[in-house]
Parts: C-alpha cells; sequence; structure tokens
C-alpha cells in the first residue's frame, strides 16, 4: 500500500490483486497521490457512504467543472438541499406513466440498434450495440430526438473527467471543465424552456409540468446525463464479457432470462462500473482503527468492497446464481444511484434480445477483451462472432 502502486501499470492493468492486499493488510492508508485516506473494505465503504452526517461530499478535484455548471449537481450536495431536491425528483420518477414510457423507449432503441447489427460474421457489441441503446435512453429521457447533440456536449463533460480525479486541474484542463460545463448548462437550460412551451412525455416535461423549481431541473438533468452513460454502457458491456466467458452460465441465462437481471447485479458486484467515489470528513471520526480528521479526503473503493472475502465467497468468481448479491456498485445511502431501476430495464432487454436474436452467440477468440480505467472500469470492448 504505497502510492508507487498506484501508479505502477500493474494496478492499472489489474487492480483487483492489490486491493484484495490492501483489505487483508492496511484497509485504511493514506495516498499523498489522493491526498486521501483509501477504504478498502466493504463494512468501512458501506459507513462512509450511507453516514452522510460524517461524510459529506467533496468537490476538489472536480471544481472546474462544478463552478462552471452554477450550481452544484444532485451528486455533489449535501443535505438539507439534498433531501429536498432528491424529494422532488422521487416524487415524479417513480410514476407509472414515466416507467412505462421508459420500457417503450429502451425497447425501441434495442430493437432499432439490434436490426442494425449483421446477421453473421464478427462484430463489437460495446460501441455497436450496447452505447447507443444506453444514449436513445438517456435522450427519451431528457425529451430530444437529437441524440448526437445532447451526446456532444457530454462528451466535452467526460473529455474532461475521464482522467480520474486529479486534485489540482491544470488551468488548460480546468478551462476545458468550465466550458464543458457552460455548454452543457446552457444546451439543457434551453431544452427545459422549450418543454415549458411543447411538452412531451418525457421525464424533463414532466418535471417542468409539475412545477419543479428551474434551478432543480436544471441541476438533476445535468447529473442525469453526466451520470447515464458510461456506467450502464460498462456495466451491460461487463455483463455480456462475463456470460460469454461462462458458457455453463450463459446457457442457464438463455434457459430461464429470469436469470438476466441477476446476472447483470452480479457483474456490476464482480468489476464495477463505478470503481471509486469520493467523500470529506465533515467532523473528526474514527473508522476502520484510523483517526480522520476533519476536513480530510476519504477514496472508498467501491470495486474492492464488492470483493470482500468477508461478505462474499469466492469473491472473484462470476456467479449468476449467488443469492443476496447486495453489493454497493450503485453507491448506498442518500445518494444512491437514481438510475438503477433504468439500467436493470436497459440490461434486461438489451440482453434478452441479442440472445434470442443470435442463437450461437460467441466470443470472438481472435480478439479477448481487455479491462481497463481505474475510476470507469469496463471491458475496452466486447468482439463476437454469430
Ligand atoms: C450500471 C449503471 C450505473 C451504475 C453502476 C451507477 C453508479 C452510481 C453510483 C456509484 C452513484 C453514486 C452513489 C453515491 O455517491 O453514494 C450514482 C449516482 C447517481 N446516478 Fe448512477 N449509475 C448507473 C446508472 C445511472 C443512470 C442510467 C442514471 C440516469 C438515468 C444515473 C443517475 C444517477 C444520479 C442522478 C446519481 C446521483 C444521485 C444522488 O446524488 O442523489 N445512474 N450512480
Amino acid at each position: 500500500m504505497s502510492d508507487a502502486e498506484f501508479r505502477s501499470e500493474a494496478f492499472t492493468d489489474d487492480p483487483y490483486p492489490f486491493y484484495s492486499r490492501w483489505r487483508r493488510e492496511a484497509p485504511m492508508w493514506w495516498s499523498d497521490h489522493l491526498e486521501a485516506w483509501v477504504i478498502s473494505r466493504y463494512a468501512e465503504v458501506n459507513k462512509t457512504l450511507v453516514d452522510y452526517r460524517t461524510f459529506g461530499q467533496s468537490l476538489n478535484s472536480e471544481a472546474p467543472l462544478i463552478e462552471s455548471l452554477e450550481r452544484l449537481p444532485l451528486g455533489a450536495m449535501d443535505p438539507p438541499k439534498h433531501t429536498r431536491v432528491r424529494g422532488a425528483i422521487n416524487k415524479d420518477y417513480r410514476r407509472g406513466p414515466i416507467e412505462e414510457r421508459m420500457r417503450q423507449l429502451v425497447e425501441r432503441s434495442v430493437d432499432r440498434s439490434l436490426e442494425n447489427l449483421p446477421t453473421s460474421g464478427t462484430f463489437e457489441l460495446k460501441e455497436r450495440y450496447v452505447r447507443p441503446v444506453v444514449r436513445e435512453a438517456i435522450a427519451g429521457l431528457m425529451g430530444t430526438e437529437d441524440t448526437d447533440q445532447l451526446m456532444h456536449y457530454y462528451e466535452q463533460v467526460m473529455d474532461y473527467l475521464k482522467d480520474g480525479r486529479v486534485r489540482a486541474a491544470s488551468p488548460d484542463r480546468a478551462e476545458l471543465g468550465r466550458t464543458a460545463g457552460r455548454e452543457l448548462m446552457a444546451y439543457l437550460r434551453e431544452l427545459r424552456e422549450q418543454k415549458a412551451s411543447q411538452p412531451g412525455d418525457d421525464l424533463l416535461s414532466e418535471f417542468v409540468q409539475r412545477g419543479m423549481d428551474a434551478e432543480d431541473i436544471d441541476v438533476v438533468s445535468a447529473q442525469v446525463v453526466m451520470a447515464g452513460e458510461e456506467s450502464p454502457t460498462r456495466g451491460i458491456a461487463t455483463t455480456l464479457q462475463a456470460l460469454l466467458s461462462h458458457p455453463e452460465q450463459l446457457a442457464r441465462v438463455r434457459q430461464d432470462p429470469d436469470l438476466v437481471v441477476p446476472a447483470f447485479e452480479e457483474a456490476l458486484r464482480w468489476v464495477s462500473p463505478v470503481q471509486v467515489k469520493g467523500r470529506r470528513a465533515l467532523r473528526p471520526v474514527v473508522l476502520g482503527g484510523v483517526e480522520i480528521a476533519e476536513g480530510q479526503d476519504v477514496t472508498a473503493l467501491l470495486g474492492s468492497a464488492n470483493r470482500d472475502e468477508t461478505k462474499y465467497a469466492a469473491p472473484e468468481r462470476f456467479d449468476v446464481t449467488r443469492r443476496n448479491v447486495d453489493h454497493m456498485a450503485f453507491g448506498a445511502g442518500i445518494h444512491v444511484c437514481l438510475g438503477a431501476a433504468l439500467s436493470r430495464l436497459e440490461a434486461q432487454l438489451s440482453i434478452q434480445k441479442l440472445l434470442e436474436r443470435y442463437p450461437r452467440l460467441e466470443l470472438d477468440p481472435e480478439r479477448p477483451a481487455i479491462f481497463e480505467g481505474l475510476v470507469f472500469r469496463g471491458p475496452t470492448d466486447v468482439w463476437v462472432r454469430v
């Protein structure tokens, strides 16, 4: 457990053996590189996410982006503001009509993306199939047909975020973050104004029509756009990769489609799309036998917690029949992911329909997948033959 390990190629290639050793030998250690406590066990990670009175949000690494959004996105808010905004969303988001609309939307985008896939030969699934499905779902939620335009603003934000949560951004990077945030916000504001005069049957119109505060709508929209694409894309790609590399489990899922969502949940535990979450201590606290001072940051390793051997038997094994997966891939506590239900729907429909369309789907042995990413993790690509 040292900063040199963080920077090593071996860690970037596969952080899991490092996580496993840290859980055993140093479940809480201070990193000068991250200027934060690195937390690797399930129990302590859970505590940092759930105990919001002790651990608040930490903005240092994303400050330039967040400044330019003009308001804090939902994921960066603490109570009481977070409680109010999240309460306003929940009221609307859980309503039946929106769920039904989402199902239609995801189904339509799955069918459309399936049509574009070849009937024979080899092709790549993550970029060619999974990402378009997920992108259309986000555009559908926001009520725009122009998925490319929305995703252009999103990509600018991702360009800024993808290099990892560095503590102090260089001036160039900070400027990139500011521009990305400003442009995304301007676009979302315009979209909201359109919905006020021409409402549709999307989530944004729903918020406008219910009289939700305009500023709140904008912060929620920004968060949905920023959070709703990369994680489900990686999560579904990981599930496909995992199933295709475990043919006996794939056979079970083919026989019993009710196992598609459990397979997705298990894949999220096995290789969590969001590997880390940061928080800041709002008061001094002792956690895992270590004293954390007020104002210190913590880096909660969700990916490591989800492989904790004190919680899961044979945690490195992908097993679609595992009971009570109860993972933290969607976070936990008051900030727990708002898009979990939508992600499950995307996974269920995209995987089930893909398997139905291709009864002999298998990995292309010539192009094995490589898992990459320390903040977001998943296979770089999933090459298959049909
Ligand atoms: C496999 C897919 C996904 C994974 C693994 C994932 C993971 C996460 C995680 C780890 C958090 C942070 C929880 C915390 O800080 O404690 C989060 C928050 C959030 N996610 Fe997701 N997410 C996924 C899909 C989505 C989708 C599709 C949407 C939007 C449609 C979405 C919207 C959000 C929002 C709005 C928050 C902030 C909630 C809050 O702060 O109250 N996510 N997600």
